[in-house]
């Protein structure tokens, strides 16, 4: 029994060893962040470090391991935590990219093999997945989530918690950490770490939820944000931190600070020094202190001079030592270290068929006029662009240890190991301006058919403080498309990059658009499937797309407002809306195109009325009306017209992915429940509210309601 063995362990320990429990360091192998304590080491000797963060490879981390184990009094071993966002060694999409393939099976299983690599690797913890909703376009870190909404973000937060943890009894699974709590995707104006001010009604049902599913999956630990909310900074807000997580969801894992948040408290104006911004970290919650030291130098201070209750400290370190417990580390502190495993888990042929599965499932077709996609294999093809021959941006943010793979290839070179005719050049860079090469790339492209531009954005403009006031494609890569469009051939764009891009220009002028986002090991395969329609594109938008940054925060399910714009007979002029620019987005959420059409029935529902202990059906045939065999993300929006708070003018609540053959039709159906249709109220309470429910069953959100349903 776990309980009893924390308890025993509990009461052989003194206090400098308990303190030792909650506190991280980075090894000295890589940092995420500003700061690295150089005598780590030496700490790890005295038993004064629990766990540390940047350090893997089985060799290693074994070395670190022994110091710890075989140095300290009690011989505890350490954690080891890293940073396995999207993939140890063989890099899935970016998560954001992963969303639109709506398939949470799949998510499960890509987390599933980032956990079985970084476990060969001697690693126990990832600092994953990250649940925090973003709308915001500008921010860098959106790169790494789940989308703009609740429902997906929540079903996709217990699928990746789910792969990384499993049942936690194999050493192929590694203990997962829900992260940033909480609002750090709503940080103003976009810009990573800026103030985050919300009403609690906007906190809980749009940013916790996610949180609550990963906590309802079994997550093992939380991280705190960098930001403040509502004036208090997240790494030392006790009504996160404790009203809501410990008391209200009843967590029972353990809190991680996110890297030095707790010194930043004294930046943010909340803490007067290292010393006073522990104390409240120790006492709002936070349980292990990465990075800061306050802990390891303080903590012993605040129980001298009565700032915090030794029970907190108890807790705070019991559940550190569960974790442990349940890793198996006290029966055998090396159990992950295995040199055999590492050799034969990472980048094996199974996980690699996986990342080119996934790449291709989470290509979102944007355009294709005129049907110039797939290609043919008879065209002559033009490959122009900063990205057709890359390596080392199409792995993304967070990338681990994928760019120590040396087997990546290009798209440029995935064509010509297939004996595809083509010519090349690169046009043009991301960032550099230089037009050297624009004769080159207007060269090759008068002698093809089609030109295909691969574009984006590098690697690093997106992630951890990586944010964009322009969200256009950098450099000059516009004024090369501008110059091919001269050409008069058609262009097909397939863009690199980790989040929405402000996309009108080339939306008007270009033939297809292809966004690929950033989509890992083997991005060229997927993306040569796609392009010649071996695999036929079936992802979809899970973040809108706006017209211009201007925009932004844009999101499907906003409210309608007192004076929305499509009132009959409303004075236009004073609508909301604006003079230069629709109020609707360029590519809405839910969206994406297929090389075949699918046409959906009339939606029926089995009854109209919903009662609060049943459910009603909701119905609709589609019938794959095109040339290609294809994948079709089915989904079920409901608007709950009038309620106690004002309600979203739709909401995603239910998602099928279904399968078509050419000329096949498939029913699909939604159970509806009353469950489905909570939100939390004024006070705070998650609540159904009787009345009129209008939903529809469509391929995109863009979509008119289409039936009513009445909840009694
Ligand atoms: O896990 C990350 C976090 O998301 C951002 N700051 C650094 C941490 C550890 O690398």
């Amino acid at each position: 029994n776990i309980e009893e063995k924390v308890t025993q362990l509990m009461s052989q320990m003194t206090l400098d060893e308990k303190i030792g429990q909650t506190v991280m360091y980075a090894s000295e192998m890589d940092v995420t962040g500003p700061v690295l304590d150089a005598n780590y080491l030496e700490y790890i000797k005295k038993g004064e470090v629990g766990a540390v963060l940047n350090a893997s490879g089985v060799s290693y981390v074994r070395k670190i391991q022994k110091l710890a184990v075989e140095n300290s009094r009690l011989g505890i071993p350490l954690l080891f935590g890293f940073d396995v966002i999207h993939g140890y060694k063989t890099i899935f999409p970016i998560p954001l990219a992963e969303s639109c393939s709506w398939d949470l099976d799949l998510m499960e299983q890509t987390a599933q093999i980032a956990a079985r690599e970084s476990s060969a690797a001697g690693l126990h913890w990832t600092f994953a997945p990250m649940v925090d909703i973003s709308r915001d376009a500008r921010w860098g870190r959106i790169a790494e989530g789940a989308g703009e909404d609740v429902y997906l973000g929540s079903l996709i937060a217990k699928a990746r918690v789910r792969g990384f943890q499993g049942n936690l009894e194999s050493t192929n699974n590694i203990l997962a950490c829900a992260k940033h709590f909480a609002g750090y995707g709503a940080a103003q104006a976009g810009r990573d770490y800026h103030t985050v001010d919300m009403s609690d009604i906007e906190l809980r049902n749009t940013h916790l939820p996610p949180f609550k599913a990963a906590l309802n999956e079994g997550v093992a630990t939380f991280m705190t944000a960098f930001n403040e909310l509502n004036g208090v900074p997240a790494t030392g807000n006790k009504y996160l931190l404790d009203t809501i997580l410990r008391k209200e969801w009843n967590f029972k894992g353990f809190v991680v600070t996110d890297y030095t948040s707790i010194t930043e408290m004294i930046a943010h104006g909340f803490a007067e020094n290292l010393k006073h911004a522990g104390e409240i970290a120790i006492n709002a919650g936070s349980d292990m202190d990465m990075q800061s030291g306050a802990y390891k130098n303080h903590l012993k201070e605040y129980l001298n001079e009565k700032k915090l209750d030794k029970e907190r400290l108890n807790e705070a370190v019991k559940s550190i030592l569960r974790m442990k417990f349940k890793l198996g580390l006290f029966d055998d502190p090396y159990r992950f270290c295995d040199e055999e495993k590492e050799k034969q888990f990472i980048l094996s042929k199974e996980h690699l068929k996986k990342a080119t599965e996934t790449a291709k499932k989470s290509i979102v077709l944007l355009k294709n006029k005129n049907k110039v996609l797939p290609l043919k294999n008879t065209s002559k093809i033009a490959l122009i662009g900063p990205l057709a021959d890359d390596t080392h941006h199409i792995l993304g943010t967070w990338a681990a240890f994928g760019r120590e793979n040396k087997n990546i290839i290009s798209i440029k070179e995935e064509l010509e190991n297939k004996n595809i005719d083509f010519k090349y050049t690169k046009g043009c860079d991301i960032l550099e301006e230089n037009r050297e090469d624009f004769k080159n790339a207007i060269a090759i492209a008068k002698k093809s058919d089609v030109v295909v531009m691969v574009m984006g954005e590098t690697e690093n403009m997106s992630g951890e403080a990586a944010c964009r006031t322009n969200i256009k494609l950098p450099g000059l890569q516009q004024e090369l498309i501008a110059e091919i469009k001269k050409t008069g051939k058609p262009i097909i764009l397939v863009l690199m990059n980790g989040r929405p891009l402000d996309l009108s220009w080339e939306d008007k002028t270009v033939n297809a658009i292809l966004e690929t986002w950033f989509l890992g090991t083997n991005c060229a395969a997927a993306i040569t499937e796609v392009l010649f329609g071996t695999y036929n594109p079936s992802g979809k938008l899970t973040v809108t797309f706006p017209r211009n940054v201007g925009q932004i925060p844009l999101f499907y399910n906003q409210k309608n407002t007192g004076r929305p714009t499509n009132v009959p007979n409303a004075d236009p002029r004073y609508t909301s809306k604006y003079l230069d620019v629709a109020n609707s987005p360029l590519y809405p959420f839910g969206y994406g195109l297929s090389y075949t059409e699918f046409t959906y029935s009339k939606v029926t529902l089995d009854a109209n009325t919903l009662f609060f202990n049943t459910s009603i059906k909701a119905s609709v045939t589609i019938t794959n009306t095109g040339n290609y065999d294809g994948e079709e993300i089915v989904q079920l929006y409901i608007k709950d017209v009038v309620g106690s708070i004002t309600r979203p003018i739709k909401e995603l609540k239910g998602f099928k992915k279904i399968t078509l053959k050419k000329g096949e039709s498939k029913t699909v159906q939604f159970e509806i429940t009353a469950e489905l249709l909570k939100f939390y109220n004024q006070k705070q309470d998650f609540v159904c509210e009787e009345g009129e429910f209008k939903l529809f069953i469509a391929g995109s959100s863009n979509h008119k309601f289409t039936n009513t349903f009445f909840l009694k």
